[in-house]
């Protein structure tokens, strides 16, 4: 092979190499990470990146050579010369790509490792998911439990998530990392937030007509607001169990409109001025939230509701639920 040849290849693999660059970079594949876990993903996302953008350039350069010095003439129509292979190329061109293939899955592991290790003393929180809303239950005297989820920053925590239906999952982009929540599995994530700011969590199992609709508010604060949360709640004496927290952390508004919730969301029939048709209201509302097929709304599909209510919800809960339902009718 000329020199002038090996000069061409390799000016036409930095070309290639700088126009891959620039489509990696110019464009924002990634949320900004919010988390120790999301910035070692995004290490080996821009490791894998570099080592591919190598590749690339080597072989369109190669292609793009061969491509302008061997082509056919014009009217020559014989045959090509036989071609036997290079034993010596197919070595390298099998043994490159093996070390570099190694070499990301070596990386990957030992990410994986990394992110799965929640340290000696993490902040337990669990994670409850159906359609179409999650729940957090904190530790601590106050058994805090809320419908978005609030995390003190730099501190490792490890979420512990269940379902109550059918499978949904847990992430948070900014975050990075991500699990699936499975009826009678618990399964676990760890995170750690670097990043004081408000996220949101977002269903990425289709789980049903709410699916879309399934999210919740993220907060990461400092270690004194964390500890206010916790504590204040507590110490407004059940407020946790007022019926407009009870309809946000059951996911009511996920597919009801409810104009004093602020919900409008057109899965399910709207609750704003209900039609109990000769029954009383509060006995109507009951039956529908723990027995949705009893009665249907004209238009609307049966088994499209959860009727995990009556499990889920406690008697009280589901009072204060129809009390606030109640009071908000048009
Ligand atoms: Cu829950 Cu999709």
């Amino acid at each position: 092979m000329r020199r002038g040849s090996i000069v061409r290849i390799a000016i036409y693999s930095v070309l290639a190499g700088i126009l891959a660059s620039v489509v990696a970079v110019a464009i924002p594949w990634l949320p900004t990470s919010a988390s120790e876990e999301m910035d070692r993903i995004e290490f080996t996302f821009w490791f894998t990146t570099v080592i591919c953008i190598a590749v690339f350039a080597v072989v369109m350069a190669v292609i793009v050579y061969s491509v302008l010095k061997f082509r056919v003439q014009p009217e020559d129509e014989s045959d090509g010369p036989p071609i036997h292979g290079h034993t010596g190329i197919e070595i390298v061109w099998t043994a490159v790509p093996a070390v570099l293939v190694t070499a990301i899955s070596i990386v990957s592991a030992i990410v994986l490792a990394q992110n799965d290790d929640a340290g000696p003393n993490p902040l337990r929180i669990s994670v409850t998911a159906q359609q179409f809303a999650w729940k957090f239950e904190y530790p601590g005297d106050s058994k805090r439990v809320s419908g978005e989820l609030v995390l003190p920053v730099n501190q490792s925590v490890k979420l512990t998530l269940h379902s109550l239906d059918v499978i949904h999952a847990f992430w948070v982009p900014e975050f990075g990392q991500k699990s699936d929540a499975v009826p009678g599995v618990e399964t676990t994530l760890v995170i750690t937030p670097t990043r004081v700011g408000e996220y949101a969590v977002v269903c990425t199992e289709l789980c049903g007509l709410g699916h879309a609709l399934m999210r919740a508010p993220v907060r990461v604060v400092d270690r004194a607001a964390y500890e206010q949360f916790l504590a204040g709640e507590a110490s407004a004496g059940g407020d946790e169990n007022s019926g407009a927290n009870i309809y946000a952390t059951a996911g009511c508004g996920g597919c009801h409109a409810f104009e004093p919730a602020g919900s409008d969301s057109q899965v399910g029939p709207s609750l704003d001025a209900v039609d109990p048709g000769g029954t009383p209201l509060e006995e109507y509302l009951r039956t529908s939230i723990v027995d949705p097929n009893e009665v249907l709304v004209g238009g609307y599909q049966p088994d499209v509701m959860p009727n995990t209510y009556d499990k889920s919800l406690s008697d009280e809960q589901i009072d204060a639920l129809v009390q606030y339902l109640v009071e908000g009718q048009k």
